[in-house]
């Protein structure tokens, strides 16, 4: 039996994860992904880019401050201004704190966007990773667009990174270009031509344009790459990164081709799921692997038969080792605090006691009037309740008439800003109408991109779950809102899209 290897886990859910359109997160938000990254145990939390914004900054410095377990990084340009910046927001987590700079290496990327000879890319590199080495040890450079680099180049700048003090090297596929065997012999290639190659942690980052990020990064495993770059749900520019759940899961299950293992306490890894959907809005489709709704779901008859005899003739991991406990406790309206509060903390939630009890409240609520509440009302809940960004604008009440014989009519009354106001709209149907009036009462000229509806359970007394896309000034935000009623649902989106743009820190925008 061959050794096992130990692969670092580089979380990029609040930086790369974050450029995922409407993704952007607030700062308590990162906080509470953070600290779920910490449960998780991941090896590295890369926080933010502190350059990018004040709330970016902000980020990264109160993630630097608050996680106690994983390294926590901070992108930079290979520039002076950007590696100062971001040891200013990471020195608090001190010898954990690290510093990622990054310059393009690829032909493409120096002649068009850096407009820069391979001699001025290697002596940036090398300047940048002198800097943030003056800074702390634990200093990372990443080649973007390493997969489109002529390769004697991109030996050539990774060892002189390591000469200049790098301890971990990145070789991203930024555009989600390359395929497994390209890849796997990308790194073998530097592992057998970078002659102080064993100097440092050589590190992988692959974009899912392709859909083989995770092929690929396993690959880029095979062939001796020490740590791998992911996110949560996969999330990234683009069509994303490197699944977490999915890599970590793939070297837990084929150990027996594979020896490698992560530190990751794989058990957390639905919840950190649940809770990135509820804060993004960005909701896994039913079929992904590992975290959605269908992946643990037997239902052809004759697999369920084969489940039921001997688990694993259809299930190649247990629901359990990802935090997926199968039998739901369904609460009802005779349930306790006790059990509720049990349930909540099982699914991953940990609210303080003044949430608990808005919470608790709002249980009770829906309890009365329906008559089961499943793990998925009590994540809306939650998320409804409790993960709400500050409200500059809330709903206190309102009705609505339709049908086919009137028109459709919505009376709003809000507080916006600490004053009560209430007005009224007709629109194309109930909703059109409710966000009229919602749009006259704030005076917001955000653009409607996207509005889904859907159940969160079965049954018409289930709750209405809606996801309202925003646009304004070139930023995209999501609002969510559950509620049995659906219109009150949408209302309730649409205010939370608004205090999002209201709340979420603007990003200047800093070219990669
Ligand atoms: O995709 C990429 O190349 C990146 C780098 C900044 C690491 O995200
Ligand atoms: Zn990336």
């Amino acid at each position: 039996m061959s050794e096992v290897k130990n692969i670092t886990i580089f979380d990029t859910t609040l930086r790369d994860g974050e450029q995922s359109p409407g993704a952007s997160m607030n700062i308590e938000e990162k906080l509470r992904i953070a600290h779920h990254l910490e449960k998780l145990n991941v090896d590295v939390i890369e926080a933010g880019f502190p350059i990018a914004s004040d709330g970016d900054f902000e980020a990264v410095k109160r993630v630097a401050q608050a996680i106690k377990g994983p390294q926590i990084a901070g992108l930079s340009r290979a520039n002076n201004m950007d590696i100062d910046r971001a040891w200013e927001a990471l020195k608090y987590a001190g010898e954990r704190g690290r510093i990622h700079t990054f310059i393009a290496t690829s032909d493409i990327h120096m002649k068009y966007k850096l407009k820069m000879s391979e001699e001025q890319v290697i002596e940036t590199a090398v300047k940048a990773v002198k800097r943030a080495a003056g800074y702390t040890p634990n200093v990372e450079f990443s080649a973007e667009d390493a997969v489109r680099t002529r390769l004697p180049f991109l030996a050539k700048v990774v060892e002189a990174v390591i000469d200049a003090g790098a301890k971990t090297v990145n070789i991203p596929d930024t555009v989600g270009y390359t395929i497994p065997s390209e890849y796997f012999n990308i790194i073998r290639y530097l592992k057998e031509n970078v002659a102080n190659v064993d100097k440092a942690v050589l590190s992988v980052h692959c974009h899912n344009d392709l859909g083989l990020a995770v092929a690929n990064s396993l690959a880029a495993v095979q062939a001796g790459a020490q740590q791998v770059e992911c996110t949560i749900n996969g999330i990234g520019e683009r069509a994303g990164n490197c699944s977490l759940e999915e890599i970590v899961m793939a070297l837990r299950t084929r150990q027996d081709i594979m020896p490698f293992s992560t530190n990751v306490v794989t058990e957390h890894i639905y919840a950190a799921s649940k809770l990135l959907s509820t804060i993004t809005g960005l909701v896994v489709q039913p079929n992904k692997a590992i975290v959605g709704a269908n992946a643990f779901a037997h239902e052809a008859g004759i697999h369920q038969h084969g489940v039921l005899m001997e688990k694993s003739t259809y299930e190649i991991m247990t629901p359990e080792s990802i935090g997926l406990n199968q039998n739901k406790l369904v609460l009802g309206k005779h349930s306790g605090r006790h059990a509720f509060i049990k349930r909540l903390e099982e699914l991953g939630y940990e609210l303080s006691k003044e949430d608990t009890e808005k919470a608790f409240v709002r249980f009770k609520t829906l309890a009365d009037q329906k008559k089961e509440i499943f793990d998925e009302d009590l994540d809306a809940i939650v998320a409804d309740e409790i993960i709400r960004v500050p409200e500059v604008f809330k709903l206190l009440q309102m009705s609505v008439s339709s049908g086919s014989f009137t028109a459709p009519t919505a009376t709003v009354e809000m507080e916006i800003k600490g004053e009560v106001k209430k007005d009224a709209e007709m629109g194309d149907g109930p909703v059109d109408a409710t966000f009229k009036a919602i749009k006259k009462l704030t005076g917001t000229t955000a653009r409607l991109l996207h509005f889904s509806v859907g159940a969160i359970t079965g049954g018409t007394d289930a709750q209405g779950e809606c996801t309202v896309r925003l646009e304004l000034e070139g930023r995209e935000v999501l609002g969510q809102g559950a509620h049995p009623d659906i219109i009150v649902a949408s209302a309730r989106a649409y205010i939370n899209a608004l205090n999002k743009i209201e709340t979420t820190p603007l990003r200047t925008s800093v070219h990669l």
